[in-house]
């Protein structure tokens, strides 16, 4: 990487968070629902769109600001954002320059908006795809409170973002978790939405498929794909990770390689332990965001909303006795 800066922080031992890669996957090898698919395939129409008139039409010339396209993936973990990304990158052969924000920011600490300025700046030097992975935090709105430290180098990092975003001539990608609740200022910027959503049964049946060399993986014959997508409800990166430990369930057994196959029962095991892991990360995700008293405002709300709960019961529960005593009175009245 020519940047000196990036150089540096992608130098630093294995954890990368800024790394440029050469994309290889193509959108051939992801399955989507039928409305993410023509989204992507008008995101990537308005690219190629894009290119003909700011370059061969020559509007970049006369147009400085505002030339870049920017992109939101929002979806679950393991929908395939990043493949996406990737297989982007690649129908427009370009590099894709991929951030992990979510990392680069708790390793920027007091330093992210001069590193945002040098990445968006290694992204033009090498004409990539900038891909902002895990942006969840930049999809929290500026914020408007007390300033700390931490909120006011949040305000800044997304006023940088936003210059750099306006003055970049190229394609930025942000994924999330988190369908909406990005900054107005940002929202504007962004040409297109794509949502990614959990694949159904036909989708996981096909995911399955894809994710086994078709000649190479050896399968017994009792392995039913469509009855594994019926039987989990998985992503694709679930499934992903199912098959690898299949995988390593078939290899592990005892024999001679030659007669190693993966069985159902190895594509079953390995679909159930997965499941469970994300059932204990969810679960541990919930009480992480249960016990946080981290920002007040939210802390606040949170109180607010127990509390109106509550009145709402009490009233519920009260209205409740006064109906049960005028019956009794009735009763009484009538007998
Ligand atoms: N729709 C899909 N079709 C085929 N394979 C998929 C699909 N979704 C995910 N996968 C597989 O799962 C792996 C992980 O997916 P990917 O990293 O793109 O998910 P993601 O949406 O970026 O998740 P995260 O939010 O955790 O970053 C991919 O490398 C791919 O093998
Ligand atoms: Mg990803």
């Amino acid at each position: 990487m020519s940047n000196p800066l990036i150089s540096f922080l992608t130098g630093l031992g294995s954890r990368r968070v800024v790394e440029t890669v050469l994309p290889r996957r193509t959108l051939e090898e992801v399955v989507l629902p039928p409305q993410t698919r023509r989204t992507l395939e008008q995101a990537l129409a308005q690219v190629r769109n894009h290119a003909l008139i700011f370059g061969r039409w020559g509007l970049g010339e006369r147009h400085t600001a505002g030339r870049g396209l920017v992109f939101s993936f929002a979806g679950p973990p393991g929908t395939g954002k990043t493949v996406c990304a990737e297989a982007i990158a690649h129908a427009l052969g370009l590099k894709l320059l991929i951030v992990n924000y979510a990392e680069a920011e708790s390793m920027w600490v007091g330093q992210t908006p001069k590193n945002i300025v040098a990445t968006f700046q290694a992204a033009a030097e090498q004409n990539a795809v900038l891909f902002f992975d895990e942006a969840d935090a930049i999809a929290t709105r500026r914020s408007a409170g007390a300033p700390t430290p931490h909120s006011r180098e949040m305000n800044l990092t997304v006023n940088v973002l936003l210059r750099e975003l306006e003055s970049f001539n190229g394609i930025v990608i942000f994924a999330t978790n988190l369908a909406a609740n990005f900054d107005p200022a940002f929202e504007r910027r962004i040409r297109t939405h794509v949502l990614f959503e959990m694949p159904g049964v036909e989708e996981r049946a096909r995911i399955w498929e894809l994710q086994i060399h078709p000649k190479k993986t050896p399968l017994a014959p009792d392995v039913d794909f469509r009855r594994l997508a019926e039987r989990y409800e998985l992503s694709g990166g679930d499934i992903k990770n199912a098959v690898i430990k299949a995988a390593s369930g078939a290899a592990a057994e005892p024999g001679a390689d030659l007669g190693k196959r993966i069985h159902q029962r190895h594509f079953e095991s390995a679909a159930e332990a997965v499941r469970s892991a994300r059932g204990i990360m969810q679960q541990s995700l919930f009480t992480e965001e249960e016990g946080a008293a981290s920002d007040p405002v939210s802390a606040w709300l949170k109180m607010q909303a127990r509390w109106q709960t509550t009145i709402l019961v009490a009233i519920g529960l009260s209205g409740a006795a006064l109906v049960a005593a005028l019956v009794a009175v009735a009763l009484v009245i009538l007998h």
